[in-house]
């Protein structure tokens, strides 16, 4: 007999315990039921499972598209590679794309995977009193100065608030990156790198003091960032910290699905994701053949658009009780006001023959 389904416990990912203790959860897959299945279930069975499917339905599972497999593997090739002398600055990645696009989801699969393996095989240093600390993910959000970024790497590694100034807080954390052993530092949203010139510029050259002086690999993350007038500015030129900053930067630029070379990826990924779905009528196809186009229309490829629109497509399969995913079904579902432009240009046209987001090779 399974186990209720109990949802996992929420953690505060701004601190490394929190972060781990995340990281290292491993869900449970819920089982298949047939709508026959499902009808002879008890009421409270039928409920905890109910609650089971929602949140997995909220939060499918990563799929490992071309772009993001190629990206995890440059960040394993970075960390592997990243052995040079503590004084020597080292080779960092950047993720850079616009929003939704899927550049923190594939920050936190490659700093999740990261910190399993490590977990898994490390080996516990008997005399060692610091913790063992392998990743630090931060984001800048709210830090829109070097006291604040400091701050907050302070409080990742949960460290007191102590340091008055910024240098103080910033010889503290250098310290515990030393002490636990930090291999990874990841930086999401860069993009908040400053609200002004100034701030941006002053920023730029805090976060390379930091590759500079610390041993770890500094992944970075963010709304396109290269095009910040941070290192664009002076006729089209960084200034010379912002030009020592890029030099030490590998991009990769997220982009989203395309049908343009009528490629397979698209309905790959809807094959995916429709592996993850959990509606007791579903059929094979129905997903990633019968309501490909209808999907690639109201998302125009982008990853935060579809993962929200197939989780509302099956809140309300499961509503009306219709527990089948159908072109029909989507009527009526909001649309971001990113994809709203190409919305409205690929639902004017759906099934006209003038597009399709099926792959030529079929
Ligand atoms: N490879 C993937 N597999 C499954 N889901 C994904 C994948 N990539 C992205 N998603 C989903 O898309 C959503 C948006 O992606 P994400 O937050 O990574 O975008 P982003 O590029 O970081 O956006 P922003 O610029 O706003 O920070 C995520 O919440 C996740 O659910
Ligand atoms: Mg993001």
């Amino acid at each position: 007999m399974l186990e209720p389904y109990a949802p996992p416990p929420l953690q505060q990912v701004d601190r490394f315990s929190g972060w781990s203790v995340h990281a290292l959860y491993q869900r449970r897959t819920p089982i298949r039921l047939t709508a026959d299945e499902y009808s002879k279930l008890s009421a409270t069975r039928a409920e905890n499972w109910d609650q089971e499917r929602a949140d997995w339905h909220a939060n499918l599972p990563f799929v490992r598209t071309t772009q993001a497999q190629a990206i995890l593997d440059a960040m394993g090739a970075l960390v592997s590679s990243n052995r040079q002398a503590v004084d020597e600055a080292k080779p960092a990645l950047l993720i850079d794309g616009r929003a939704g696009f899927g550049k923190s989801a594939v920050m936190k699969e490659g700093l999740y995977e990261f910190h399993r393996l490590h977990e898994a095989t490390r080996i516990p240093e008997p005399r060692s009193r610091a913790r063992a600390i392998d990743v630090v993910h931060i984001s800048m959000r709210s830090a829109t100065n070097e006291r604040g970024l400091a701050e907050r790497l302070r409080d990742f590694l949960e460290l007191p608030p102590v340091g008055k100034t910024e240098r103080e807080i910033t010889k503290r954390v250098l310290d515990t990156i030393f002490e636990c052993g930090v291999k990874i530092i990841a930086i999401d949203e860069l993009h908040f790198l400053g609200q002004s010139l100034a701030a941006g510029r002053r920023m730029s050259n805090y976060i390379k003091d930091l590759l500079n002086g610390t041993p770890c690999t500094f992944i970075f993350g963010g709304n396109d960032v290269l095009a910040s007038p941070v290192f664009s500015a002076d006729r089209g030129r960084p200034d010379a910290a912002g030009e020592q900053f890029l030099s030490l930067i590998e991009p990769h630029a997220m982009q989203p699905f395309t049908i343009a070379t009528r490629s397979d990826e698209w309905v790959m990924t809807l094959m995916a994701l429709e592996e993850n779905i959990r509606l007791t009528r579903s059929q094979r196809g129905d997903l990633f053949w019968t309501c490909a186009d209808v999907m690639w229309a109201m998302t125009g490829g982008r990853w935060r658009a579809l993962s929200r629109l197939l989780n509302r497509v099956c809140v309300k399969a499961i509503e009306t009780g219709q527990e089948r995913i159908t072109p029909g079904l989507f009527s009526g579902l909001p649309i971001d006001l990113l994809a709203g432009s190409d919305a409205s240009k690929y639902l004017a046209t759906l099934g006209d023959g003038s597009w399709t987001s099926l792959p030529k090779d079929i």
